[in-house]
């Protein structure tokens, strides 16, 4: 494998993807498609823009005679797509962007991928498009307590691993796909496709689902990042319902490691489910934030717990998800290297000390100065 393309290398996960590959491999040739739309910001990749091996091209993916030149001119090999619409409280708002983007993007990059591919000598040997999926396209799940003992409870996964729960049912890879927001609906639908092409062209695809990711440079309207700065500033935390919705985390460069081990050794057609048997209320984890927040920047622990600020909830929130990555770890050896203390440690004081990141967002700047440098090219 030399030349790969990572699409949304400008975003949250897609620029800990891209600085991993640029990094672990000087021999691939990495290429970061991306529109910087909103969520997109350069400065996530500062530390790697003038290695060699790393190359920037700003596109749409939805342009689909563009991307199959990209294709054509960097003699694309692999495909790592991760561009996508990602916020479920726009896609409620804008749904229609979401299936551009999500769906008709996605169809894009495969009919190029094939259409290049198939022109080679070699055709799709070697080759590999691997697309990046959530675990919100399988729906939400109860949370049932086994013999009335209270949640979380200590449960065992399929792999043997004791880890505490909220439920006793969680999302393995054979689990039919229920969405229920427009953002997970398009997700799902841009999965269909990818596994659409394996079964009707034998394009050589792999699909991972994740659960929800934190960690440095994620764009500060998701939960976690959105509430450092809002505690750092004394803003109020608005949690959706009763804060009660159950999440399961995961440290951004332990997915960012998955990705590399199942692009390297994945077995094409298959599905992976990522997960670190991390199940949170959110009403718990904003506690760890203020107190996390308050300690670090010397205030006294929880003095700002009066921030929080129950509102109108999420149309459609769903209740819980929990991943079983039993299968990811039993047949890659993969398995998360942070514990959820250690990565939310790691990620508030990477926040409160990249200040200028986040002032650069919040003021809107960040897009301006990339856009017009990208523009003028
Ligand atoms: P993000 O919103 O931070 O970044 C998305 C990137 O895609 C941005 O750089 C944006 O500019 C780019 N992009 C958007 N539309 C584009 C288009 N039409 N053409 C080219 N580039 C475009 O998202 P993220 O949180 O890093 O998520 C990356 C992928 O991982 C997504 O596919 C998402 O569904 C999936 N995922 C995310 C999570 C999570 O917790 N964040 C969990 C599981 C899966
Ligand atoms: P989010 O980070 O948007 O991720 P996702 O919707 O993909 O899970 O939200 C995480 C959880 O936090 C989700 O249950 C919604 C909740 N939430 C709030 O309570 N308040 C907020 O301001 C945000 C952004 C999210």
């Amino acid at each position: 494998m030399k030349n790969i393309i990572i699409t949304g290398g400008a975003g949250f996960i897609g620029s800990h993807v891209v600085r991993l590959f640029v990094n672990k491999y000087p021999e691939y040739n990495i290429i970061n498609l991306d529109k910087l739309t909103y969520a997109g910001n350069l400065a996530n990749l500062k530390d790697i823009e003038s290695q060699p091996n790393y190359r920037f091209v700003k596109m749409d993916i939805c342009d689909f005679d563009g991307v199959y030149a990209l294709m054509q001119e960097c003699k694309v090999d692999g495909i790592i797509h991760l561009a996508a619409e990602s916020h479920v409280d726009r896609s409620i708002k804008d749904p229609f962007t979401f299936a551009r983007t999500n769906v008709m993007g996605t169809l894009s990059l495969l009919q190029a991928a094939k259409l290049y591919w198939e022109s080679l000598p070699e055709g799709f040997e070697g080759k590999r498009f691997y697309h990046i999926s959530t675990d919100e396209v399988y729906g939400a799940l109860e949370m049932t307590d086994p013999e009335g003992v209270e949640p979380p409870f200590t449960t065992k996964a399929s792999s043997g691993q004791h880890h505490l729960a909220y439920g006793t049912k969680f999302f393995t890879e054979d689990l039919k796909y229920q969405p229920h927001s427009p953002y997970s609906a398009s997700k799902a639908s841009s999965d269909h496709f990818v596994r659409a092409f394996h079964d009707t062209y034998g394009l050589p695809t792999i699909v991972t689902n994740c659960s929800n990711n934190y960690g440095p440079y994620q764009f500060p309207e998701k939960l976690i990042p959105l509430f450092i700065n809002n505690i750092r500033h004394r803003k109020p935390l608005p949690v959706y319902g009763k804060g009660e919705n159950v999440r399961d985390w995961l440290y951004v460069v332990d997915h960012a490691r998955a990705i590399d081990v199942i692009f390297h050794k994945g077995t094409i057609a298959d599905t992976y489910n990522i997960g670190g048997f991390n199940e949170w209320k959110n009403i718990d984890i904003i506690k760890v934030l203020i107190n996390t927040v308050d300690r670090l920047l010397g205030r006294a622990e929880g003095e700002d717990m009066d921030l929080i600020t129950y509102v109108t909830d999420r149309a459609g929130h769903d209740l819980r998800y929990a991943i079983d990555s039993s299968k990811l770890q039993r047949e890659l050896g993969w398995e998360p290297s942070l514990q959820f203390e250690e990565g939310i440690e790691k990620t508030v004081k990477w926040y409160l000390e990249n200040q200028e990141w986040m002032d650069n967002i919040t003021s809107g700047d960040y897009m301006k100065y990339y856009s017009d440098m990208y523009d003028n090219r």
